[in-house]
């Protein structure tokens, strides 16, 4: 008997290529799922479906802008085509925008690229995927949001926004199609060992980890595993709400 608890089940992930959405794209595989990688990089999203493919798994990799909904809809499609569904999307994709700086020093344009990505971007994709998810009469989403999504940062206060941004969205869009069986729900992590908290911090994260009672950064696969838990039947009952991954910061 298998154990995979997501056996038969198609994965959308977006930010599939790196991070927390390469560990989630490859632990989703491992419990059976079969996924489609959306990101900009196509030779990190490659890499990762070869090795998904070599553990056995099932994956593709679409290039994808999540600012652009038209890719967004190819993305998606590519799933349907390929695996004849969608029953899980992981909206991951976000950029922490150019270097940190008081709202009073910071460009327009970094305020809106950050805006069009982590909240258009993820906007673009569950319009796309909930059509989708009716057709095979529910589904589960989960979206990036961030422990800035739950507080302010100074020097962070674009980012904070669109994640505080995105909480609004997915609590509000969670209301409208739980009737359709589809469960939205966001996770919130604490600083997690990516390339993105490298590129935040300068290499340095102390200033966020001494924040963390668990005293460490946690890492791409501890997050994994709650995407894990979301997306599967174990979940069932989970919808609306933002679960926190992150060693205890925001207690
Ligand atoms: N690491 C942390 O401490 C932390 C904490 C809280 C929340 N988060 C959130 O976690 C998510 C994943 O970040 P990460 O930490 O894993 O960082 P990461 O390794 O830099 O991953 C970010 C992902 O987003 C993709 N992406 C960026 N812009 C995109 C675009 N326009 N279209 C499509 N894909 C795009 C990137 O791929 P391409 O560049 O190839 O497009 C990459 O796969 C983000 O939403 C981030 O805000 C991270």
């Amino acid at each position: 008997m298998s154990t995979q608890k997501l056996e038969g089940k198609v994965a959308v992930i977006t930010g599939g290529n790196s991070g927390i959405g390469r560990a989630a794209a490859i632990e989703l595989a491992k419990q059976g799922a079969a996924v489609a990688i959306g990101a900009r990089r196509e030779d990190e999203g490659n890499a990762v479906v070869e090795e998904i493919r070599a553990q056995g798994g099932k994956a593709i990799f679409v290039k994808t802008d999540v600012t652009d909904a038209s890719q967004v809809e190819a993305l998606v499609a590519a799933a349907v085509s390929e695996f004849g569904g969608l029953d899980i999307a992981f909206n991951n994709a976000g950029i922490e925008g150019a270097a940190l700086a008081p709202m009073m020093d910071e460009t327009e344009d970094n305020a809106r690229r950050v805006l069009e990505v982590n909240y258009f971007g993820l906007w673009h994709s569950m319009r796309a995927e909930i059509p989708e998810l009716q057709k095979r009469g529910g589904g589960v989403i989960i979206n990036t949001t961030s422990v800035a999504g739950l507080r302010g940062f100074p020097a962070f206060s674009s980012y904070v926004s669109s994640k505080f941004a995105v909480e609004g969205l997915s609590r509000s869009v969670a209301q409208e199609v739980a009737p359709l069986g589809i469960r939205v729900n966001t996770i919130a992590p604490g600083p997690i060992e990516t390339p993105l908290l490298d590129r935040a911090t300068g290499g340095d994260a102390s200033g966020f980890t001494q924040l963390v009672p668990l005293q460490r950064a946690g890492t791409p696969e501890e997050v994994a595993a709650l995407v894990t838990f979301l997306a599967s039947p174990e979940a069932t009952y989970v919808t609306a709400t933002s679960l926190r991954v992150d060693g205890g910061m925001m207690a």
